[in-house]
């Protein structure tokens, strides 16, 4: 049976942590789903790890459309969240709905938009017309020239304030999901707790209500230093169908992110 938001929503609310993992193809969206994972995501990262890009910023709507209808000719239980690229959502919201609808109509669920109380109304303008929307704050890739670097955000008393208020304005402009990228364990620990959609969490700590992480770094395939906060699960594992399987295990039973993956 198909997982859907208010199923993922049950689950957070009866702290049953749910799982998430990035998916760029049919092959593996089925395996992923299989092994049990419950959201598939179609992450921009894919400009990293299928491009060999050094940031997401040159991944197209097209590509997104592209592997969004791979991952949904693969996967027929997941839910399938996708991606809104770079230049495809900012400029209005009804650019935006415009862009998102063309992901819907390619298969995905529910859309993933970076940014802050600046993306209130868009994210309030999709969500009105039928367009599901999970906001993606902290580590933002897309304003990786602004950010500076791929660095722990929200960890000063202001910015850890800001975040927490970003969370708030998100949630009440509709969104139904939150993704909350390298911010501190603490502070993860209370957005959570004050918001009442789900949150999902990569290099936040183990109190999020659900972990996501790119394929192909919980794969061991990752290029160069291997961030903090991830974990290959594949070594020590004898299949990828049993690394994968190895992954929702530990996030359930809340094992994964440990304290040495948290910041
Ligand atoms: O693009 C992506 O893979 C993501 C995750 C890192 C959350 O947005």
């Amino acid at each position: 049976m198909r997982i859907t938001l208010p199923a993922l929503q049950k689950m957070a609310q009866s702290q049953q942590k749910f799982t998430a993992l990035t998916c760029y193809d049919a092959t593996f969206a089925t395996v992923l789903e299989s092994a049990g994972i419950d959201v598939l995501l179609i992450g921009d990262s894919l400009g990293n790890v299928l491009h060999g890009a050094e940031t997401t910023l040159s991944v197209t709507l097209e590509d997104m459309i592209y592997h969004t209808r791979c991952v949904a000719r693969g996967a027929s239980n997941a839910l399938i969240m996708t991606d809104m690229p770079f230049g495809s959502y900012q400029t209005s919201p009804e650019h935006a709905f415009a862009n998102a609808a063309k992901m819907m109509a390619a298969g995905a669920h529910i859309v993933k938009i970076e940014g802050g109380q600046i993306m209130a109304d868009t994210i309030q303008f999709l969500t009105q017309r039928g367009i599901p929307v999970c906001a993606h704050i902290g580590l933002t890739p897309q304003s990786i020239h602004q950010l500076g670097g791929y660095k722990l955000q929200g960890n000063t008393e202001k910015s850890a304030k800001h975040l927490l208020d970003d969370a708030k304005i998100l949630e009440k402009a509709g969104a139904s999901l939150v993704v909350l990228e390298v911010v501190p364990a603490k502070l993860a620990q209370t957005i959570t707790q004050t918001l009442s959609i789900p949150t999902i969490g990569i290099g936040a700590g183990p109190h999020c209500s659900a972990q996501v992480l790119v394929l192909h770094d919980m794969l061991g395939l990752h290029h160069g230093k291997k961030p903090r906060f991830v974990k290959d699960f594949l070594t020590g594992s004898q299949s990828i169908q049993q690394a994968i399987a190895n992954y929702v295990t530990a996030v359930k039973a809340g094992q994964f992110p440990s304290e040495e993956h948290e910041f």
